[in-house]
């Protein structure tokens, strides 16, 4: 299984912090908010990474992380986005480096307490479609920012909200998604939203129309610390006090 970090956009959400780098070089404790991501692929047994970033302070990454090695990846390759064009969209440069294999993809700002591991078992089991790693939220302010399923009476989901006002069950999506090579004929034909970006929702919901979207829900905490500067600190104070990433 291969990896792609994404870890491009504009960073709006943390101005003027991310007037001046990139919101994934911000700091996360005691590191840049990158390196969580890379570790959080590492432990769940990836060797290949492919990072997707844009705007001015690329070079600051390849400075950071340089081959991949010190973070235990057997190769790292980059790829550039040229402009904020959408989490989907930058997925989709990473097609040719992931081929035909399966993928994880990981949003650089979102930190997990707990392995990822479980998540790709879980779908080297499942062999094909996708699948949607949740993480129980609750807080419906809270959930009106983020991706949110909404299940069939069987406990299937039946479509995803993106920033729903009303959201229909107390789970967030989070930016940890696994795809079957196919993600890459989806991409190509999405047409992008209303914010002229081409959407990771309207990926996944395209397997749910399949039948062929499956989920886990996290245990431990989960956040997406490029969501308000209160996210990032609330993150930041997390992994602190508890640490991420934990076996
Ligand atoms: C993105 C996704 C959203 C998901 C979130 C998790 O939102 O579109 O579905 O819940 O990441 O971090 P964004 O942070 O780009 O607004």
């Amino acid at each position: 299984m291969k990896g792609v970090i994404l870890a491009g956009g504009t960073g709006s959400r943390l101005y003027p912090l991310t007037r001046i780098t990139n919101k994934h070089l911000l700091p996360i404790f005691d590191r840049p908010m990158i390196a969580w991501a890379i570790e959080a692929v590492v432990q769940a047994g990836i060797e290949e990474v492919m990072l997707v970033t844009g705007g001015t302070h690329a070079g600051e990454f390849l400075r950071l992380l340089g081959n991949g090695h010190d973070y235990g990846l057997e190769r790292l390759l980059y790829a550039y986005q040229e402009r904020p064009g959408g989490i989907a969209e930058a997925l989709g440069l990473a097609e040719r480096f992931v081929g035909d294999d399966p993928v994880l993809v990981m949003l650089a700002d979102n930190i997990v307490e707990r392995s990822l591991r479980g998540v790709v078992q879980g779908f080297e089991t499942q062999g094909r479609g996708a699948r949607v790693v949740l993480s129980e939220v609750g807080d419906p302010v809270h959930l009106r920012h983020l991706g949110v399923p909404a299940f069939s009476a069987d406990g299937r989901i039946e479509r995803i909200l993106e920033k729903p006002e009303q959201p229909p069950s107390p789970y967030a999506v989070t930016g940890i998604y696994c795809y079957d090579a196919e993600v890459f004929d989806v991409v190509h034909r999405l047409r992008p939203s209303a914010r002229g970006e081409l959407e990771i929702t309207d990926v996944n919901n395209w397997y749910v129309e399949q039948g062929r979207m499956a989920f886990d829900v996290l245990e431990g905490f989960w956040g997406d610390a490029g969501e308000s500067i209160e996210a990032y600190w609330a993150v930041n104070d997390f992994v602190r006090a508890h640490g991420a990433n934990k076996g």
